[in-house]
């Protein structure tokens, strides 16, 4: 029996729900046990040790003890793997952004190789940061897709990923046609949709960059797919918008454009959603779609506040993402910081439970994927992180004074980053410790030396 047995505390939310502060589970000595790969018991430690042979594989160091609080692995519903080398770029908000910054970037994706070893390093940064499952946006080459998958496949995780399409007002070099973007589209997701943990997203980029017959041919393939997902970006940026009812006049607004064309179904998961209308809001609620709300990279695009209390209002399924790499930091702990900012810009205070449960059991709910992970449940795929909430000296000084679970959680939330991720479990296999790095990446002083150098130079 290949069985490993956890003992730590833990947290989790173990059904959707509209009010998670009031529907968490934590066992502050508890016990999670994996058998090939899912979790097949989740309990209090007490009860467990009680049974002998439980007691003797305890006393035999059998049991992998844990310092830290276990959660389930983080869930972020909309990233770019292609665009983690050009974040934290200077100065556009995002149509310059795009042309300045994102085009020229993603054109290196021509290159298999260089598809491979950026996707293995996104994947491992996925999970440097806590970050179990992804939605994830590859370039327009089919090789990027592959790379994605190759890499997640390697560790057996659950990702989802998809061709982006875009047939105009981009460089040529990453235009597809309307017809070519449907073929390849078509064939990735006979190679790679439910191979193992694979799972294919239809990847229109945004409305501009794709013509109607284009998106006429997404709608086409989604129909005839039915289980894959749809990502997308949704009403990001004013000028955005503008442009949206020049290309698209008969059109009520943006939401109307993939409503034409049959791409506003369960599992579409639309990025941003910042500046929507009455009727927008009322026909995403009744879409079965969700939104994914982008804090950090709102923020640093200049985008616009998220109005999470109309999605609530409307009962909008929402996700925390951080659209890396227009969002700053791939850690969403980080996002969930921003993501509470952005709300008290609105004179709403987002509960510390409710943002941990948009990154993990809610964004499982809005995937219609909480059978298999964003919680501890038996049954479930054993995808769990462990956090250590003294990660840093700050913290420390913070957490000893916080008297309650969601204080410290606040404090976790607000103060960390990817420094609380002290492990990564996916599909039951350890695949990131924290200071366990391989590559050497932890090394500053090459930067910093240059850097001084030519400032001296300067001088
Ligand atoms: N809209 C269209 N493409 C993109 C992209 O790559 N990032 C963001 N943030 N918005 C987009
Ligand atoms: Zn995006």
């Amino acid at each position: 029996m290949n069985q490993q047995i956890h003992r730590g505390s833990l947290l989790h939310f173990p059904k959707s729900t509209i009010d998670p502060a009031n529907n968490y589970q934590y066992i502050s000595d508890g016990v999670l046990v994996v058998e090939n790969g899912r979790i097949c018991h989740i309990g209090e430690a007490k009860a467990f040790f009680s049974d002998r042979t439980n007691q003797q594989r305890l006393e035999q160091g059998e049991v992998e003890l844990h310092k830290g609080l276990l959660l389930p692995g983080l869930i972020d519903s909309h990233v770019h793997f292609p665009q983690i080398e050009m974040i934290a770029s200077f100065g556009k908000q995002l149509l310059d952004w795009l042309n300045e910054y994102t085009f020229p970037t993603e054109m290196q994706f021509s290159n298999p190789h260089y598809a491979q070893a950026q996707a293995s390093f996104f994947v491992e940064q996925l999970f440097a940061h806590g970050t179990t499952t992804a939605s994830i946006f590859a370039t327009v080459h089919t090789q990027s897709v592959d790379a994605l998958f190759e890499a997640a496949q390697r560790y057996n995780a659950r990702m989802i990923c998809g061709k982006v399409l875009m047939d105009r007002f981009c460089p040529e070099a990453l235009q597809d046609t309307a017809e070519s973007g449907y073929r390849e589209s078509k064939t990735l997701i006979e190679r790679w949709h439910k191979q193992g943990r694979a799972l294919y997203a239809i990847t229109p980029r945004f409305a501009p960059t794709s013509s109607p017959e284009q998106l006429a041919k997404a709608g086409q393939l989604a129909n005839e797919h039915p289980d894959t997902f749809i990502q997308t970006h949704l009403s990001e940026n004013l000028g955005e918008v503008e442009w949206i009812k020049e290309l698209y006049p008969s059109c009520p607004e943006y939401l109307g454009v993939y409503e034409r064309y049959d791409l506003v179904r369960d599992r579409a998961l639309f990025g941003h959603a910042i500046h929507l209308n009455s009727r927008e809001y009322t026909a995403l609620s009744r879409s079965g779609a969700s939104v994914s709300f982008c804090p950090s990279s709102n923020l640093f695009l200049g985008s616009g506040l998220f109005d999470y209390g109309a999605m609530q209002d409307h009962n909008i399924p929402v996700s925390i993402a951080s659209d890396v790499g227009a969002g700053t930091s791939l850690s969403l702990f980080a996002n969930q910081a921003d993501a509470y900012k952005i709300c008290q810009l609105q004179s709403l205070s987002l509960n510390p439970f409710e943002s941990l449960y948009l990154c993990t059991q809610g964004a499982a709910t809005a995937m219609g994927l909480s059978d298999q992970i964003g919680n501890l449940n038996a049954g479930t795929e054993a995808d769990f992180i462990e956090l250590d909430l003294m990660a840093t000296p700050m913290l420390q000084q913070r957490l000893v004074r916080c008297k309650t679970l969601d204080e410290q959680l606040f404090a976790a939330i607000t103060l960390g980053d990817e420094r609380l991720i002290e492990k990564t479990y996916v599909n039951g296999q350890q695949v990131y410790q924290k200071g366990a790095t391989s590559c050497g990446h932890n090394s500053t002083s090459g930067l910093h030396s240059s850097l001084n150098g030519s400032m001296s130079s300067v001088r």
